[in-house]
């Protein structure tokens, strides 16, 4: 079974749906271990009260290559074949993502290419695009960037804030990201220039339009 990596800064709902996911057989694969940069990260509660293997490693203070270092060697310390970032606020050095071609995936709050880096949905809103949605995409060097490996759209409605539209996408994304686990863990796809192909019959849920 594929040793899942965890990494999150904050809340934790998302790697939470993971192990949800896992526990209910969905998801063929275990959580090897789950990292923080944040020592108060609701998230790192969640995975002790889980009884998985949790670490903080705390980036305050430390270079970007410095800390990423730590991260990896914990990483590789707990056999971890695929890296998960789950609300992990830190932009990850080339050389970080060098260790793992191919093998770290992220989860973002909107239809990218729109609304890349901070507060995608407030993003959406204020652009006024009538949907949005969460984008699983594999990470390379640049901030929300790599090949998309699944989206899901919602509608955006007129009586949305920020808070309400969060909430709709964030539904999608505790599904996404299962899905797109299992599909880069089961191995059945191939990358063509940006393209992630899928075989018609393994590609996981569409997308509910
Ligand atoms: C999610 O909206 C995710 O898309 C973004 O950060 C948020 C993390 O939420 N990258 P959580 O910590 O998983 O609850």
């Amino acid at each position: 079974m594929t040793r899942l990596g965890i990494l999150l800064s904050g809340r934790g709902s998302n790697f939470l749906a993971i192990a949800e996911s896992i526990r209910l057989g969905k998801l063929k694969a275990q959580i090897a271990t789950v990292i923080s940069n944040r020592a108060d990260a609701p998230g790192i509660d969640s995975a002790r009260a889980l009884g998985l293997p949790a670490r903080v490693l705390p980036s305050q203070g430390l270079k970007r290559v410095e800390h990423d270092q730590q991260v990896v060697a914990a990483l590789r310390n707990a056999g971890v074949e695929l890296v998960i970032l789950a609300g992990y606020l830190r932009l990850l050095s080339p050389w970080f993502v060098q260790q793992f071609p191919g093998k770290i995936l992220n989860i973002h709050p909107s239809l990218l290419p729109a609304f890349p880096g901070l507060e995608a949905q407030r993003q959406a809103l204020d652009y006024g695009v009538q949907f949005s949605g969460c984008t699983v995409h594999f990470v390379d060097e640049h901030l929300d960037h790599g090949a998309i490996i699944l989206q899901k759209a919602v509608p955006v409605l007129a009586t949305d804030d920020e808070h309400s539209l969060s909430e709709r996408i964030l539904v999608q994304e505790h599904i996404a990201y299962s899905e797109a686990i299992a599909l880069i863990a089961g191995g059945d796809y191939r990358i063509e220039g940006r393209r992630v192909l899928v075989d018609a019959g393994n590609r996981p849920g569409k997308s509910h339009l």
